[in-house]
């Protein structure tokens, strides 16, 4: 059984009933976690009101915004998961950012501006929030972020955030090693498109979703529940000897050649 009673599990990426993230957090507070949640705070508090809203009814015991681009804010999360915790045992990265200028057309055309701020989002911040939660997770834990297939091979529109998860999956692969001798797992799940936010700034995203329904093995796409029970699965101790790996949960589709 999936019992994570007694874990402390601190969730980013949530920003609204369709993200990943949220899928992930009521996973795992069913299976029993602690939930601490950040969300990305804006000027007119919109998704920390939407955001609080939402997730009330797995009563976190953490809420704090959390813009990975500012230090501090990073700071205070961890110090406030120190004071309050004492010790974290799960770590959940579904987080990722271009604009919608490096999301299609010609992909030698990024700018250097938007290069640099997706791959820092999407990428550096899986090892900025490892490396906070190193000292926290001091009796052993588990990282886990989310990737996809355009990492890996191309996927038309994907463009710079190809780049990005391609090197998300090889940091997956270093913090692993890193973290392995404290008993730290760090693991991807790489989804299957999933309509979100996020999701939607991809040109043609519509296709890609009618793609994968057409050529997976199981005729389908995956749903946001699919994604969260296979994240709980590498956050819990049933995955304690995997670590360093990208979980497909695409119904298939990565096998496929045609
Ligand atoms: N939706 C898909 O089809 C799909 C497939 C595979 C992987 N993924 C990945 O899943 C993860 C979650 O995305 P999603 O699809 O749930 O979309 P989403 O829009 O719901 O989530 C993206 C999150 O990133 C957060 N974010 C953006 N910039 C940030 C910053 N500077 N600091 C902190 N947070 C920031 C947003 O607030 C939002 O909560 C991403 O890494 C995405 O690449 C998505």
């Amino acid at each position: 059984m999936l019992d994570l009673t007694g874990k402390n599990a601190l969730v980013t990426g949530i920003a609204n009933n369709r993200s990943i993230a949220w899928g992930i957090a009521q996973q795992l507070h069913k299976a029993g976690a602690n939930i601490g949640v950040t969300y990305l705070p804006d000027d007119k508090g919109r998704f920390e009101k939407k955001v609080s809203e939402l997730v009330e009814p797995l009563q976190p015991s953490l809420f704090l915004p959390c813009n990975v681009q500012d230090d501090a804010q990073v700071q205070s999360t961890f110090d406030a998961i120190q004071a309050k915790w004492g010790k974290l045992d799960i770590l959940v990265h579904s987080l990722a950012f271009a604009s919608k200028d490096s999301l299609g057309g010609d992909f030698s055309s990024v700018s250097r501006q938007d290069f640099s701020q997706s791959l820092e989002i999407s990428t550096f911040s899986l090892i900025q929030l490892s490396h906070a939660a190193k000292p926290l997770m001091t009796e052993g834990g588990s990282i886990v972020t989310m990737s996809y297939l355009g990492g890996v091979r191309v996927v038309p529109n994907y463009n710079t955030m190809g780049v990005a998860k391609a090197a998300l999956e090889t940091t997956v692969r270093y913090l692993a090693s890193e973290l392995g001798s404290q008993n730290i797992r760090v693991n991807a799940v790489s989804a299957a498109p999933i309509r979100t936010l996020a999701s939607s700034a991809i040109g043609g995203f519509h296709d890609m979703m009618n793609h994968v329904e057409q050529v997976a093995p199981l005729r389908r796409n995956v749903t946001q529940t699919e994604v969260g029970n296979a994240a709980a699965f590498l956050c819990s101790d049933l995955s304690s000897g995997i670590t360093g790996q990208i979980l497909y949960v695409d119904a298939g589709y990565e096998i496929m050649g045609m």
